[in-house]
């Protein structure tokens, strides 16, 4: 019942996509910071090899980028060959890598579904196909391994932005989540979801020019999402006291979807 074993990760080895900003570096770094060995994936190269460098000297663990474009299956298995050359088993997958579109109802594209689409929903199942033979290995029914997949509340409430595919392919991600976990759990690996609220990122920022006192103002919590809420959430998920919480999608919101404040983000 101790802290460390409750909750300790340290000589895990985890694959987090989107690992370069937002709140796929603030899962890095959490894990980071205790003792995780950690590979970052993201499409812009030199931004994510700089991210890995800044993460390894803030928190003294090794985190290594190796850069991919997960839209397609072919960057996908490409960037999945490259982990299993380097790592003959990981212990965490962390499905973070997202996009968001917004436009008006009569014009929104095509485009902007695909994209939104091919990037939450199917790189999420093809990335897990993918590494679940390299999280088969050290999962035990004692410790299993672990999958999170980083949904969003707009999968929950109705947004307040023009973003129809974003929340569409939210909802499947929470969904896939279940089934995901149905599937794998025989096979000692655990599926669970984070459903983020309003968190500093480019992919909120872009909507709000990078003013969040708004959104702040109006969250149950009169604030929005910091580092620690989102990687100790994390933390839980991929410790021994996650370890039966199964198929499950937390929101992390500050109180947005239960208690009903406004859906910015
Ligand atoms: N921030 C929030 O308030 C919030 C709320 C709810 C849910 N979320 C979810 O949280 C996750 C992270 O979003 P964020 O807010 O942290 O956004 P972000 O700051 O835009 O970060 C997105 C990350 O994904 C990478 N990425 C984008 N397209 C990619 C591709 N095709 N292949 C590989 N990597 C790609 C980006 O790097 P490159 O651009 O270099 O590829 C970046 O590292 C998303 O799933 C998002 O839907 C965020």
């Amino acid at each position: 019942m101790k802290i460390n074993d409750l909750f300790g990760i340290e000589g895990k080895v985890a694959v987090i996509s989107g690992g370069s900003r937002g709140i796929g570096e603030m899962i890095a770094a959490g894990f980071l910071a205790n003792g995780v060995k950690v590979y970052i994936t993201a499409r812009k190269e030199r931004e994510l090899h700089l991210k890995a460098e800044e993460l390894s000297s803030t928190y003294g663990g090794e985190c290594i980028s190796i850069a991919s474009d997960l839209s397609t299956v072919d960057g996908i298995k490409d960037f999945a060959n490259q982990i299993k050359e380097k790592e003959e088993h990981i212990d965490f997958l962390i499905n973070n890598a997202g996009a968001a579109w917004a436009e008006p109802f009569g014009a929104f594209s095509e485009g902007g579904w695909d994209k939104v689409m091919d990037l939450n929903v199917k790189s999420i199942f093809f990335l897990t196909q993918e590494l679940a033979p390299l999280l088969r290995i050290n999962g035990t029914p004692d410790d299993p391994s672990r999958i999170i997949n980083i949904g969003s509340i707009d999968g929950m409430n109705v947004a307040a932005f023009e973003t129809y595919s974003y929340g569409a392919s939210k909802a499947a991600v929470h969904h896939l989540t279940r089934h995901l976990a149905a599937r794998l759990i025989d096979e000692n690996i655990l599926v669970n979801g984070i459903a983020p609220g309003p968190f500093p990122s480019n992919m909120l920022g872009a909507a709000v020019a990078h003013d969040y006192s708004e959104i702040a103002k109006r969250n149950p919590r009169k604030r929005i999402g910091t580092p620690q809420d989102m990687a100790g959430l994390a933390i839980f998920l991929c410790s021994r006291a996650g370890a039966f919480t199964v198929g499950e999608t937390i929101t992390c919101d500050g109180g947005v979807v239960k208690l009903g404040g406004h859906n910015l983000g």
